[in-house]
């Protein structure tokens, strides 16, 4: 008996020599019409056969993810054509090229002119077929290549793969039936779940909840031809999706109503989840065809939307950031990673727990040193217990036996790479990299954990400074998603590609950016924070500042964060770097440092021993230390009052619009001198560290991108403004890279990187 992947080939290879004239007169006239590139595509990105005598095997075939480009699109139009016209054809099946059904639609073509034949009227009629449809799912189904898929009348998954309408998380909703055929497929409050958050289901899960048919561990091309055979000649009135009534649901209102506020909370400003619902509601409570007039509507307010192409533009910039080059030349496709056998982490606080956990569940074997003995009790129980809670929520066994624990910085001899997450301490971290250079075997690579620490400092105190780099990981380290890889001038291309890969085999987000004072997050939100503060000094109240912030969709606003992570952090920093405490200069102003304006009320708040949550009052008060919900403190308001009495300050009104100009635009300004400075290099880079580490709202794309949509004019004439009010504030004075742009047109942020590259070429 042949197996079925030696039919397949043979099939594929005769259908293939058959099309040969037909594929060769296509390109003829299509050169004659002049439209030669589309028909080479639509003869090779969806591929017909047919096989074990009955089945059509349609293959999407457009690499990387089978996206439903306008020539995919055409490609299904003629090939489901050319297997329901072929008469001995009794089923068919549809699968995607090596491995993944189906991306969804090509992102890429959102924004333009679509041409091509259109997904609705595509799946209406693989759905209304006659002959039985059958979808084989490997790798991901998602968005179009779900509601493909659910034009099918059946659904057979791999047990590896990944179905989901991740619509929402560009900005859309699943407007090619999507949203009216699962919740006739699952029921109303499943398909809210799945289409308001865009999560993924894996098979199993899509399989409980009657999303496919069927589960195979097996090659599931070959479980899909045998289950057409099967169903060959069945009839299929019960198979189609759109004339199902939607599940009773007791009361729908209640239910959506329900949804919506909870969406409504988290979304931050972000409509897509919101039209979700509403399409949602429409197919449990409009027939099909209206309810597909509903999502239409929906669709073509999102479509246009500037949340939508923020959105997008950030699913291609997170993709981009994976794509490092640094200024040495090196970049990510010509570096090769060390690979990595056994790492270490060096001191268990709060940080090196979170990155052990991280690491651990990453599957890479760990030794952990802690000098205090009883810190290294007390963190070995908690790294257990945070990985005991991992694998409860995942399903899987806890990565225990992973990690070991260690008092001796002579245990570190064989590894490949060290973790340093001692105290925020130069002397102390140089004196540990010191140890590590004579302990280690060469060739281990040195990082360091540091929030903005000098890493160029660092690296020569070591042996061999082409192997280190800095590795910012965001608190809690095994949550955040964002770790900032800090190189020097020195660092190896090996050592950067070693830690981007390592980054993102712990699930990170990694980011390749030069060292400065605060690297680019930091260096950013300290004039976020510093713009905060004056306004307090100026007139508002946390209370303002905050609620502009949060009303913007951040999830907290700058006091809230403030309060969270402790004011004290920032007051020791402040206290080194002498502009807080004792060592101010004498005679120095209170609010003068260095010749510009500084707001000492973080300071003044410390030593009163408000420290933020931790100690029940800071910006805020809270019921009691360790208390979680900010209340509006009177206390707060009066020493305000009583600060600006002091100094001769007058409060004036300040509303939200310059509240967030202040913040936002000065933090931007920074963004474009980071630019200049060429720590980042492109405004991509900066946005996914704000979207992945600092809460920007992610339906707003990154503050560079932001700044592309207020208009860059308009951010230069608001910081040209600010600056003449706030001569004393110099980084409100807008910078060159802003100046630049604006006199080039405002080109659109894509256009960017070319202005840069031209501006350093002069310098
Ligand atoms: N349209 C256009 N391009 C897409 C795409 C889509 N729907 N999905 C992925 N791509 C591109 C990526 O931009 C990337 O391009 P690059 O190599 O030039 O950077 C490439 O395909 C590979 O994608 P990547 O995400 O790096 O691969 P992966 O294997 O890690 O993940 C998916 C594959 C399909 C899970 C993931 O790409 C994904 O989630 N895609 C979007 C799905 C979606 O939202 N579809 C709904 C569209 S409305
Ligand atoms: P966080 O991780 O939140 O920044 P800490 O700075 O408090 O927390 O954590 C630093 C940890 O590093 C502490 O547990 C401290 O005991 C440990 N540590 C300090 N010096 C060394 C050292 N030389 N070797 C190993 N561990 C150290």
């Amino acid at each position: 008996m042949h197996s079925y992947s030696t039919l397949w080939r043979e099939s594929v290879t005769k259908v293939l020599l058959s099309c040969q004239q037909e594929r060769s007169y296509k390109v003829q006239s299509a050169d004659e019409k002049g439209v030669r590139k589309l028909a080479v595509f639509i003869d090779t990105m969806a591929q017909y056969s047919r096989i074990s005598g009955s089945v059509g095997l349609i293959t999407l075939s457009n690499p990387p993810v089978n996206a439903l480009s306008a020539a995919v699109r055409q490609g299904i139009v003629d090939t489901v054509e050319k297997a329901l016209g072929d008469p001995q054809v009794k089923s068919v099946v549809i699968c995607g090229q090596d491995g993944i059904f189906c991306g969804g639609a090509d992102i890429k073509e959102f924004g333009k002119n679509m041409s091509g034949p259109p997904l609705i009227p595509m799946i209406h009629t693989i759905e209304c077929a006659t002959k039985p449809m059958v979808a084989a799912i490997e790798g991901s189904a998602l968005g179009g290549g779900l509601e493909l898929a659910l034009g099918c009348h059946y659904r057979i998954a791999h047990s590896k793969a990944r179905l989901g309408l991740p619509e929402v998380t560009l900005g859309l909703l699943p407007a090619a039936g999507g949203s009216q055929r699962l919740p006739r497929l699952i029921g109303v409050p499943a398909a809210l779940d799945l289409i308001t958050t865009g999560r993924h289901v894996t098979a199993a899960e899509a399989l409980q909840l009657g999303i496919v048919d069927q589960v195979t561990d097996h090659a599931t091309v070959d479980a899909a031809v045998k289950f057409a055979l099967s169903v060959a000649g069945k009839p299929l009135d019960t198979r189609r999706i759109s004339t199902y009534p939607c599940p009773h649901v007791s009361d729908v209102d209640a239910l959506c109503e329900n949804v919506m506020q909870k969406v409504r909370k988290s979304a931050h400003g972000a409509i897509a989840p919101i039209a979700c619902v509403q399409a949602v509601r429409a197919a449990a409570t409009l027939p099909y065809t209206q309810g597909m007039e509903r999502e239409k509507e929906l669709m073509a307010t999102l479509y246009t939307s500037g949340q939508a192409r923020a959105l997008q533009y950030s699913f291609f910039a997170q993709r981009a950031v994976s794509k490092w080059r640094i200024p040495s030349g090196a970049r990510w496709d010509t570096s090769t990673p060390r690979p990595l056998h056994k790492v270490a982490v060096i001191g268990l606080g709060t940080m090196g727990r979170g990155i052990t956990v991280a690491l651990a569940q990453a599957g890479l074997p760990v030794i952990t040193v802690e000098t205090h003995e009883k810190q290294l009790m007390e963190a070995k129980r908690a790294v257990s217990d945070m990985l005991n809670r991992g694998a409860k929520r995942r399903g899987v066994a806890p990565p225990l036996d992973k990690i070991s624990y260690s008092c001796n910085l002579q245990d570190l001899a064989d590894v490949d790479l060290v973790i340093e997450a001692v105290f925020e301490d130069m002397t102390l971290k140089k004196k540990v990299f010191r140890q590590l250079s004579a302990v280690c075997k060469p060739g281990t690579l040195l990082c360091t954990n540091t929030s903005g620490l000098d890493v160029d400092q660092l690296a020569s105190q070591s042996r061999n400074p082409e192997l280190v780099v800095g590795m910012h990981f965001f608190a809690p380290a095994h949550v955040m998603k964002l770790l900032e890889v800090v190189y020097g001038p020195q660092s190896s291309p090996q050592a950067v590609a070693t830690a981007m890969q390592l980054g993102k085999k712990m699930g990170k987000v990694s980011v390749a950016v030069g060292n400065c004072r605060g690297f680019v997050g930091n260096r950013m939100l300290k004039l976020y924070t510093e713009q905060a503060s004056f306004l307090l000094e100026e007139g508002a109240t946390p209370d303002l500042v905050d609620q502009a912030i949060e009303e913007f969709g951040f999830p907290m606003g700058v006091f809230k964060v403030s309060d969270l992570s402790g004011l004290d952090v920032g007051w020791r920093i402040r206290k080194e770097e002498k502009l807080a405490g004792l060592s101010v200069a004498s005679g120095q102003s209170t609010r003068i440092r260095e010749g510009r304006r500084y707001s000492p009320l973080a300071d003044l708040l410390c030593e009163q021993g408000r420290f933020g949550q931790k100690t029940g009052r800071g910006w805020y008060q809270y019921d009691k230390p360790g208390g979680r919900v900010a209340r509006s403190d009177p206390w707060l308001h009066h020493f305000l009052e009583e600060y600006r009495a002091q100094h001769g300050l007058v409060a004036r009104h300040i509303d939200h619009q310059e509240v967030l100009e202040r913040c936002l635009y000065a933090m931007i300004n920074e963004g474009f001198r980071i630019l200049e400075d060429g720590i980042a290099a492109g405004p991509e880079d900066i946005d996914v560290i704000y979207v992945f580490g600092y809460g920007w709202p992610r339906h707003r794309g990154g503050p560079m991108f932001y700044s592309g949509m207020v208009g860059l004019e308009k951010v230069l004439e608001r910081l040209e403004h600010y600056y003449q009010a706030h001569p004393d504030v110099p980084h409100l004075q807008p910078c060159r890279l802003l100046r630049r742009l604006v006199a080039r047109g405002s080109p659109p942020v894509h256009k960017w990187r070319e202005v840069i590259k031209n501006l350093h070429s002069q310098l």
